[in-house]
């Protein structure tokens, strides 16, 4: 018998309907349950083929964990190697090379010193830095956030050097990127799954959170669908993750891709509704069987490089201008979410 398990926190309507979904399919072999586990012995077998990864981010234990499991022979979703190695700077920065619309975005030192460090520990940072020129560079509004962050925590509308300068103060040791502000009238969360699936959904991030889910959207333009499921696949199989959401803002027809590192993303009943929720649940169970019907040998895809385009991840001789697609820089009103 081949099991499917299922690690996952607080969450309650997901991880039961995923177990629920794979045990109807009735697939030879296979059956699901919620993964249990204490002491962890090093190298022995987790009895599982597959694992669907909902919370290792928060448990440090849990990616140990799976990354022992990993070692022997168990498939994980999202491969727990990579996300830890994993940014949202570097993925700006990768996204831009491989053609997709980023918002230029600068990475910054630490507002605070990190526990442990001093000033003899920071010789290699300029100070002071030079604030005109990343600002002339990202421009104004624009959003500071974690390099690594989610959801909306430490997120930042600023308007000005003035409001900029108050955000960072805020910021403690955290690692912050300032992003130009997409001015959108349109917003999109895809999901991507098995790097070969996208399901859109029109969000509106201005609405109240229970109301985010547009639930009658507009028909949209087919030629930004198309090009919105062309990048999330172009992102999804560039960072090797089975399961994402990615976000798109945008403006004057270009779709930015401003958030695509979430790799156990929100599948609650209640925020995404019942259609999404269905297409979601049904989608990561037919991942998670294949896989384990499969037999993949999960060891021969962990070299990093492998994730990236041929290419992308070889040093280059000049630095390549960024792509960020803009026509112009966003006007002074820009909407977004403070
Ligand atoms: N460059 C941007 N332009 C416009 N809105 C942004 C931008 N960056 C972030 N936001 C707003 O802030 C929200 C949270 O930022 P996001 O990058 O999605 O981080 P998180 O991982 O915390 O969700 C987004 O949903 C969006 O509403
Ligand atoms: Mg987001």
């Amino acid at each position: 018998m081949k099991k499917i398990g299922v690690i996952f926190g607080m969450e309650n309507t997901f991880p039961g309907a995923l177990v629920e979904k794979i045990k109807a399919m009735n697939a030879d072999n296979v059956t699901a349950e919620f993964v249990k586990l204490g002491g962890v012995r090093m190298a022995e077998p987790s009895g599982y083929a597959v694992i669907v990864d909902r919370i290792s981010h928060d448990i440090p234990f849990y990616r140990a964990y799976l990354k022992n499991a990993a070692l022997t022979g168990t498939v994980v979703i999202n491969n727990p190697f990579w996300w830890s190695a994993d940014d949202k700077f570097f993925n700006y920065a990768l996204a831009s090379k491989l053609g997709v619309a980023i918002p230029p975005t600068v990475l910054l030192p630490h507002k605070q010193h990190p526990p442990g460090t001093t000033d003899q520990s920071m010789r290699n940072l300029e100070y002071p830095l030079n604030w005109d020129e990343i600002f002339d560079y990202v421009g104004f509004p624009a959003f500071l956030k974690p390099f690594d962050g989610g959801g909306w925590r430490d997120v930042y509308k600023v308007d000005s050097p003035r409001d900029f300068f108050w955000a960072y103060d805020q910021s403690r040791a955290l690692c912050m990127t300032l992003q130009r502000a997409v001015n959108f009238t349109q917003y999109f969360r895809c999901y991507g799954v098995g790097q070969q699936h996208v399901h859109i959904m029109e969000y509106n991030p201005r609405a109240p959170f229970h109301e985010r889910y547009v639930k009658q959207p507009q028909p949209t333009d087919p030629g930004l669908i198309n090009r919105i499921r062309k990048d999330s696949l172009t992102l999804c199989r560039a960072l090797g993750y089975d399961l994402n959401t990615l976000e798109f803002a945008v403006e004057d027809g270009i779709p930015y891709a401003i958030d695509f590192m979430n790799p156990a993303p929100d599948a609650d009943y209640n925020s995404i509704g019942p259609e999404n929720f269905a297409w979601i649940v049904e989608h990561v169970a037919q991942l998670a069987v294949e896989k384990a019907l499969r037999g993949e040998n999960p060891m021969k895809e962990l070299r990093w490089s492998e994730f990236l385009n041929a290419g992308v991840a070889q040093p280059t001789a000049t630095a390549s201008k960024p792509r960020t697609g803009a026509k112009k820089p966003v006007s002074k009103k820009a909407a977004g979410n403070s």
